[in-house]
């Protein structure tokens, strides 16, 4: 018994260093390059819980697979094998050790949760999901964008709503994920320490334009974060300011170019005649682009599905809307 009970042990720690030793050369292989604080306590939470998955398995496969091969039937034996009932050690430790464990790790795990959402913070970024797209609010500095811009080094408190479905933020290279919930504020921290090019995916499956919902990440050094903000402030002449509102809020449905996206192209399309769904017409004119930004489903496209959120005047101003359609003006096919 002490024999098999040896050679178990030595395939099981034969199994561990292997499996041990793939975690510690594959980590970095298969999980995406780190690039945030909060990360990295997320790392070392994932890396340990591997390595004890790496154990854990080694133990059960190789008792298992040395009890196989070892206690096997050979030719010539009959019956049935011995028959053992109870044993009190090993059945305490079966049951203690692992209750240890998972105490444990749910000990460093509240306490990484609590460090990880502390509320202490440099800079507040307003988030809004919608069909098919991000909006970053800057409140500090009153700017609006959809291309996310932070600095190095800075705690940053990302405050998040939904203006229809869930959606959900995520970068993968700063390891926290959150949803935007309608109706609900929901929150995370981040102190990005790599500068770069990073990709914001929506990680919920939102409607039919869920794939392309993304939005580049640009992450710089403080001071190139400063000249950013300077060049951020909106622009006073009208087609200028139309044409940021509308890869802002509309480009991610409707084209610019002439190609079919969720919803219909712009170009060309002010003054062009449009077939809506009842069968009825209209050529398109400022009072219609006005009510089709207030109230998309009022009149809707041959062709298109009835998706478009409906834009308040909270999201647009009567004179943001003047500034798109005075952009729009200039699409000429
Ligand atoms: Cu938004 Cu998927």
């Amino acid at each position: 018994m002490k024999q098999h009970l040896f050679r178990a042990i030595v395939l099981i720690l034969i199994l561990a260093t292997g499996l041990g030793y793939l975690v510690y050369t594959g980590f970095d292989v298969f999980v995406p390059r780190l690039a945030s604080a909060e990360g990295v306590r997320v790392d070392r939470l994932l890396r340990f819980q591997f390595f004890l998955i790496a154990a854990i398995f080694s133990l059960v496969v190789g008792f298992a697979v040395y009890a196989v091969f070892a206690f096997r039937r050979r030719p010539g034996e009959e019956g049935e094998g011995m028959y053992i009932h109870g044993h009190s050690v090993l059945e305490f430790s079966w049951t203690l050790v692992p209750l240890i464990i998972v105490l444990g790790l749910s000990a460093v795990t509240t306490r990484d949760f609590f460090w990880i959402r502390r509320p202490d913070h440099d800079l507040l970024i307003k988030v809004t999901g919608q069909q098919f797209t991000w909006i970053f609010e800057y409140p500090d500095y009153g700017i609006k964008s959809t291309e996310l811009v932070v600095p190095t080094g800075k705690r940053i408190k990302f405050e998040m709503r939904s203006v229809d479905v869930i959606h959900s933020f995520w970068v993968p290279e700063w390891r926290i994920k959150e949803d935007t919930v309608p109706g609900l504020t929901t929150y995370i921290y981040i102190t990005p320490t790599e500068e770069g090019t990073f990709k914001l995916r929506c990680a919920e499956l939102c409607g039919v334009g869920h794939a392309t919902m993304r939005a580049q990440v640009r992450v710089v050094s403080p001071e190139e974060f400063e000249a950013w903000l300077a060049e951020q402030a909106p622009p006073t002449d009208p087609v200028q300011l139309g044409q940021k509102l509308v890869s802002q809020y509309c480009a991610s449905c409707h084209s610019l170019d002439g190609s079919k996206k969720v919803g219909p192209t712009f170009l060309g399309l002010f003054g062009r005649e449009v077939t809506f769904t009842d069968g009825t017409t209209a050529t398109v004119d400022e009072a219609y682009i006005q009510e089709s930004i207030r109230d998309p489903r009022a009149k809707v496209v041959e062709g298109f599905q009835p998706i478009m959120p409906p834009f308040g005047e909270d999201r647009l101003s009567d004179e943001e809307i003047d500034a798109i359609i005075a952009f729009l003006k200039t699409l000429e096919k």
